[in-house]
């Protein structure tokens, strides 16, 4: 995504932008350009958005949350649709930080970007028309919780966009893995997808519709100069790319669009 205008910079202004972009890394989200100047985050999370756009319908003079925002890739690509409140929520610093630096070269109209957790919305009962929680729900110990707690936040009629590891198999059921994932820490209840949707259906929401699922590739997550760790395949079997090096499924994804219903049924 370009960020800025069409100018032409100097030597010295393009040697300042690097520096600033190397002294933020790691980039887990992206990409970006920034003036010309490239930033090939781990994540391709162009992809992601190119799935959820397409279901998303018009944002336009919507109020509308993103959870767990990071540097605020998805607040730029849902800005272009003009909403008419647009909060960012995340915790963690750094990543507030490459925000702030992206603001320098372009602004983002009618937003705000909290340094909260999801736990926090509880304070904002039947705000928002549209949440999004893209890779949230595994990443925490209290899955339902959150539903719980987003269901609330949202008014009556408004829809909530889940995107979720999980693992590939029939049945309603989650892996809660001994310790580490794919070699990550911090994976609590990775859901099968009918597990997800009964997540979703038994914390209130309705119309629950899984429009895309894929097998997590290595040319969406993956080790790039600017955050360099290991990427998907290094945390997959050598001999058997069906499974983790832990010996668990390897990661599926799940894309979920569900409502709270105006009336419930
Ligand atoms: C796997 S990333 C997903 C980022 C982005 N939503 C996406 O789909 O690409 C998880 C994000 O959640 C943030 N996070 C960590 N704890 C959180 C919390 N308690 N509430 C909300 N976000 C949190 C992390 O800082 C990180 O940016």
């Amino acid at each position: 995504m370009f960020l800025g205008q069409d100018v032409v910079l100097d030597s010295r202004e393009e040697k300042t932008i690097k520096e600033a972009i190397q002294q933020m890394v790691p980039w887990r989200k992206g990409p970006f350009n920034l003036l010309g100047e490239a930033v090939d985050a781990e994540w391709r999370s162009d992809l992601k958005w190119e799935r959820v756009k397409k279901v998303c319908g018009s944002l336009q003079g919507k109020v509308i949350l993103d959870i767990g925002c990071n540097n605020g890739y998805y607040l730029y690509q849902i800005a272009k649709q003009n909403p008419k409140y647009l909060l960012g929520i995340d915790p963690v610093v750094p990543y507030y930080l490459q925000y702030e630096m992206l603001r320098q070269f372009c602004a983002l109209p009618n937003t705000d970007y909290f340094l909260m957790g999801v736990q926090d919305i509880v304070h904002m009962p039947k705000t928002f028309d549209v949440v999004f929680c893209m890779g949230i729900l595994y990443h925490h110990p209290d899955p339902v919780g959150i539903l719980r707690t987003i269901f609330q936040s949202l008014r009556p009629g408004g829809m909530l966009i889940v995107e979720s590891l999980g693992i590939n198999k029939p049945g309603s059921y989650c892996l809660f893995p001994q310790n580490r994932y794919t070699k990550m820490p911090g994976h609590w209840f990775v859901p099968t997808k009918e597990a997800l949707e009964n997540m979703l259906r038994r914390s209130g929401f309705q119309y629950i519709d899984t429009f895309f699922e894929t097998k997590l590739l290595n040319e969406e997550q993956r080790k790039t100069d600017l955050c360099p760790v290991d990427g998907l395949t290094d945390g997959l079997d050598p001999c058997d790319q069906k499974l983790t090096v832990e010996g668990y499924e390897a990661p599926w994804r799940y894309y979920v669009k569900a409502r709270r219903a105006r009336i419930r049924r």
